[in-house]
């Protein structure tokens, strides 16, 4: 069996929402200090939902596949939901990763809830109480 699935090559050879939204809402960074891995995240957001998203990920095919997939998760998806995006989720919807892989997924999930607390520290009244 293939180490890694169609969806993860597919992520990784043609990543979804790469680069810099300019005029971001939120931006936040992920990084796995073993490997010295970095992932940022960049969300605009209109009415408690993600209008759009990019990323920048320099790091592993697996981290790259992963961003690339958490983007598409989140893309047009209410806060509360964007919130609660696991690793997990982000690692199925890839049709899975590798155990000792499973840490790059972990920089999405850390890099979105990282980009959503920039959001929340700039408009406090926004966070669901
Ligand atoms: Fe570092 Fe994949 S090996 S995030």
């Amino acid at each position: 069996m293939a180490l890694y699935s169609e969806k993860v090559m597919d992520h990784f050879r043609h990543p979804r929402n790469v680069g810099v939204l300019e005029d971001a809402d939120g931006v936040g960074e992920a990084g796995n200090a073993k490997c010295g891995d970095i992932m940022k995240m960049y969300l605009k957001i209109d009415n408690d939902t993600v209008s759009d998203v990019r990323f920048e990920t320099f790091g592993c095919g697996s981290a790259i596949a992963s961003s690339s997939m958490a983007t598409e998760l989140i893309r047009g998806k209410p806060l509360s939901e964007v919130m609660a995006l696991t690793n997990k989720a982000v690692a199925e919807a890839l049709d899975g990763l590798p155990d000792y892989k499973m840490h790059c997924s972990v920089l999405a999930e850390e890099a979105i809830r990282a980009a959503l607390e920039d959001y929340y520290s700039r408009h406090p009244e926004k966070r669901a109480v």
